[in-house]
């Protein structure tokens, strides 16, 4: 069966920069230490006045293409995944096929665009939708782009405004991939929960403890649910494992989980105990609050072993480097977290064609799916074309004040005239609204 899977991989990050514990935290009377250690985010990446869902997925496109020397009729399917969407009928990946024909010969006219909602699993859905369109033989030769692009914005105020972010992530999905191909066996754990929603509103309505503990319980059922179809997972088995990454801090947690769930019954598990004794059964407890208060016991000591410690540091830290200095991309936030290991593993030199990885994604209402990858052999070169780096180094960090401004002016119930941080070059930029209420965009050499 031919591999099918990512081909190429291109992000962009809003050209702004808000500096949480130095910046941030100082202005809301808080310990820097909450957002350095705690949350795990230095910096939030923001939009600048004449940067969105739009323009980040259109300019992360172009890169994409221009990179690989693709031209539109080489596009059959353009999927825009986002929970940031400013229109409830024309999608995104409709104004992002506009901005990108403008500048390339010939047109998307026989691609098949769409827009896909489920807060930030969506990116993986549409990834997905794409390699189930090319397994049915239906694309043509033709390979798919999807678009996983949000400025993940909160109201003045909410306990979310410290895992804000934005940026889009544009992925190349065809047969034989340059970076990973798909596993077909796939777990997924969904339920109707009340988590994190925008009911017609902007900025979300989070409650934040919570979505938390949903986004546990939903990834531990899609593992559950991906072991029944693939067999037990083992530590060992995969070389990264990237979940979604709303903040470093979330990742801790469902790793600490996930390790105990994996160990269990395996050689890892007789070897820790030694030191922490063996995972508690609940079959040995009296009562569910028992079992659950040795469960804890069982987790302080284990996060503290020598073992998991160096798991940890091999399988997961490499995931959240990048998160840690944009925030939250919601529905690229996953993408993030895989293009975060395997950059490390260039900086590491760590050989990974053939390897796997296991990919965890969430998104809340609430769904999780996971799913393993395999690494091909042109990881390395297309990886590495990925100015990363650049993008980071040169946001212009924002004061307080200025933040409040940029804040205010991506609020669509504000109206405010603030002049661009940035000066745009070599992209596409919003140049205001049109007789509809559409939003429209140009090309800025
Ligand atoms: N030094 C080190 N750590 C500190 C600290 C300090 N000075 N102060 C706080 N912390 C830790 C806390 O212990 C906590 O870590 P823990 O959960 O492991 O205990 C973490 O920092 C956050 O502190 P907390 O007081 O819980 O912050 P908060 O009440 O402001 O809420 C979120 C944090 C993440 C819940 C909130 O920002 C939020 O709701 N974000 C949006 C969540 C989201 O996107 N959910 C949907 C996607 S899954």
């Amino acid at each position: 069966m031919t591999a099918v899977g990512i081909d190429a991989i291109e992000i962009r990050t809003g050209k702004l920069r808000l500096d949480l514990p130095e910046t941030f935290a100082p202005a809301k009377g808080e310990d820097p230490g909450k957002y350095a250690k705690g949350i795990g985010i230095q910096y939030s990446s923001l939009p600048d006045v004449y940067e969105d869902i739009v323009t980040m997925g259109a300019n992360a496109a172009r890169e994409l293409m221009d990179r690989r020397g693709l031209v539109p009729d080489d596009i059959g399917r353009i999927d825009v995944a986002t929970e940031s969407a400013f229109d409830n009928s024309k999608p995104v990946s409709t104004y992002i096929a506009g901005c990108l024909e403008s500048v390339y010969d010939g047109d998307f006219h026989h691609a098949n665009k769409g827009e896909r909602k489920f807060a930030c699993l969506s990116g993986t859905q549409s990834v997905d939708d794409a390699y189930n369109w090319i397994r049915a033989g239906r694309n043509r030769g033709r390979a798919a782009l999807v678009i996983a692009t949000d400025t993940a914005l909160y109201a003045r105020g909410d306990p979310g405004e410290a895992t804000q972010g934005a940026g889009a992530v544009a992925m190349l999905i065809d047969e034989d991939p340059n970076i990973v191909a798909l596993s077909t066996e796939q777990g997924y754990g969904s339920a109707d929960e009340t988590d994190f929603l925008k009911p017609n509103q902007q900025f979300p309505s989070v409650d934040g403890k919570r979505s938390i503990q949903v986004y546990l319980a939903r990834m531990r059922e899609a593992l559950e649910d991906y072991e029944s179809v693939a067999g037990d997972t083992h530590p060992d088995d995969f070389v990264y494992f990237p979940f979604h990454t709303p903040y470093p801090g979330m990742v801790r947690k469902a790793a600490l989980l996930g390790y105990r769930h994996i160990t269990r019954n395996t050689e890892v598990e007789e070897a820790l105990a030694e030191d922490i004794g063996m995972q508690p059964r609940e079959g040995d407890y009296g009562s569910r609050e028992d079992y659950e208060e040795a469960i804890r016991g069982y987790m302080d000591e284990l996060k503290e072993t020598r073992r998991y410690q160096e798991w940890y540091e091999r399988a997961i830290d490499p995931t959240v480097d990048i998160s840690g200095q944009v925030g939250n991309w919601y529905t690229g936030s996953v993408h993030v977290a895989r293009l975060s290991a395997l950059r490390a593993a260039i900086e590491n030199d760590v050989a990974l064609a053939g390897e796997k990885l296991l990919v965890g994604s969430y998104g809340s209402g609430a769904q999780a799916e996971i799913h393993a990858e395999t690494v091909q052999d042109g990881w390395h070169k297309e990886v590495d074309a990925v100015d990363v780096d650049q993008q980071l180094d040169g946001r212009y960090d924002l004061s307080f004040e200025e933040y409040e401004l940029v804040h205010d002016a991506h609020n669509h119930e504000k109206e405010v005239d603030v002049d661009a941080f940035t000066q745009p070059s070599g992209e596409f930029v919003f140049t205001g609204w049109g007789r509809m209420n559409e939003r429209r965009y140009e090309y800025v050499e």
